[in-house]
């Protein structure tokens, strides 16, 4: 469920006409629901209360700083990926012991920052990542925590570009190799190895895949036990799918439901990191008509946003609902609805039954809170557009439209084309 609803024929977000945030900053837009944010987090805690997890927002999602804040102020941690997520968390006092840290590639400048921000665990995706934190650690004399991610070998039943927990991923560390570097763990003293990670991909919409990596897990843990090994945490990632279409997920509570009984008998201190169940059906990608276009064969209709904006439609051939911002009695007929970018990428749906509105028209693209902005570029010498946050009647900017200069300030003539 979410807070985008029409009232009086007006899509709004909770108390704010969409329409109204639209003439005050101008269009393309990103707008978020404060409440949606509030009540998907929430329905995940309760849903698993009984093991009272650690839920570390998954800010590859959305790192839009209102966000951010507003999870932290649920008493959330953070999943980050980068130096910079890390930066951006600490940047609205996120509590680095409610931080963890994935990345198949983590640079020594991150490892350093973020041992020295003191996170609550890195998890680690391969041998040579977990000397490297060793290593740095001895020099800095600190013995953060680490936890293994691990790869199952479990299929996720997903977009193959999001999918992460098969060998023929490049992610976590396959079961023999962890068993190996968690029996070895005298050679590294200078970590604590304390916990597993495991993230099998995203956008999975049934349970079975999460029981069958569980499962998987547990039988490690057995394994591990009687190598009398003791771990604290278990990180069991992100993942949970939500509705774009007619999808038929499972909610917090079925999810729940299946998969609290394998947590509890891990007997470890649980670790979440939902991105998109949390901010995908808050926030919607708000664009005005710029022309309607019949060719003969088909009709186009042409928005001022693009795959700048949104490339989830190109990149993996995602279907995101479209509705008119104002209920219109107009026809529908059969059209692509694209952006203004040279590609015939450039779409946000395909052979759509959408009504034949007119230019200036808004139209909205719904469940574009997460991988929407955060996967936005300049493509075309595009300014990023704003993002807005709602809550209640009231609607703040939480960032700028990106101006051209904006995007010139980093980019300079070399001297000897100059003058
Ligand atoms: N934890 C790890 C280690 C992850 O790699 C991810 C997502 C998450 C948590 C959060 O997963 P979520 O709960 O959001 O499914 N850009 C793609 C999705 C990429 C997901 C990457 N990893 C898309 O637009 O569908």
């Amino acid at each position: 469920m979410h807070d985008f609803k029409f009232k009086n024929g007006e899509l709004c977000c909770e108390q704010v006409k969409v329409s109204d945030v639209a003439a005050q900053v101008g269009t393309p837009f990103y707008l978020y629901s404060h409440h949606t944010l509030v009540d998907h987090f929430t329905k995940i805690e309760q849903a698993f209360a009984p093991v009272r997890p650690l839920i570390c927002f998954a800010m590859k999602a959305n790192d839009n700083l209102a966000v951010l804040k507003t999870m932290a102020n649920l008493g959330a941690g953070f999943d980050v990926v980068s130096g910079g997520e890390l930066k951006k968390a600490l940047r609205i006092n996120a509590d680095p012991a409610k931080i963890v840290f994935a990345s198949v590639g983590k640079t020594e400048e991150e490892i350093v920052a973020a041992i020295q921000a003191g996170i609550l665990l890195f998890n680690v995706e391969s041998l040579p990542e977990l000397e490297e934190i060793h290593r740095i650690a001895q020099q800095l004399n600190r013995r953060p925590q680490v936890a293994l991610r691990i790869n199952p070998d479990v299929k996720a039943l997903t977009h193959t570009k999001i999918t992460t927990g098969t060998l023929k991923n490049k992610f976590g560390i396959d079961m023999r190799t962890a068993r190996k570097i968690l029996k070895s763990s005298a050679r590294y003293p200078h970590i604590q190895l304390s916990g597993l990670h495991v993230h099998i991909g995203s956008q999975i919409t049934t349970r079975a895949p999460f029981i069958k990596a569980l499962t998987r897990v547990l039988e490690f843990l057995e394994v591990l036990r009687q190598d009398g090994i003791r771990l604290e945490y278990l990180d069991i990632g992100g993942g949970m799918g939500i509705i774009y279409k007619d999808e038929q997920p499972q909610t917090a509570k079925d999810l729940a439901g299946a998969i609290l009984p394998y947590l509890q008998k891990t007997g470890l201190k649980i670790i979440m990191e939902p991105g998109r169940f949390i901010v995908g059906n808050a926030g919607i990608l708000v664009s005005r008509v710029l022309y309607l276009k019949d060719n003969g064969f088909k009709k186009f209709l042409i928005v001022d946003a693009g795959m700048n904006d949104l490339i989830r439609p190109a990149l993996y051939d995602a279907y995101h609902e479209i509705v008119p911002v104002v209920v219109t009695p107009r026809r529908k007929v059969k059209m692509d609805i694209v952006g203004p970018i040279c590609e015939s990428g450039d779409f946000f749906a395909k052979d759509r039954l959408f009504p034949v509105l007119k230019k200036g028209d808004l139209v909205a693209v719904m469940s574009a809170g997460a991988y929407g902005y955060v996967m936005a570029s300049n493509y075309n010498v595009r300014g990023r557009s704003p993002e807005i946050m709602v809550k209640g009647s009231a609607f703040e900017i939480t960032k700028q439209r990106e101006t051209f200069e904006d995007l010139m300030r980093t980019e300079t003539l070399p001297t000897f084309l100059a003058g």
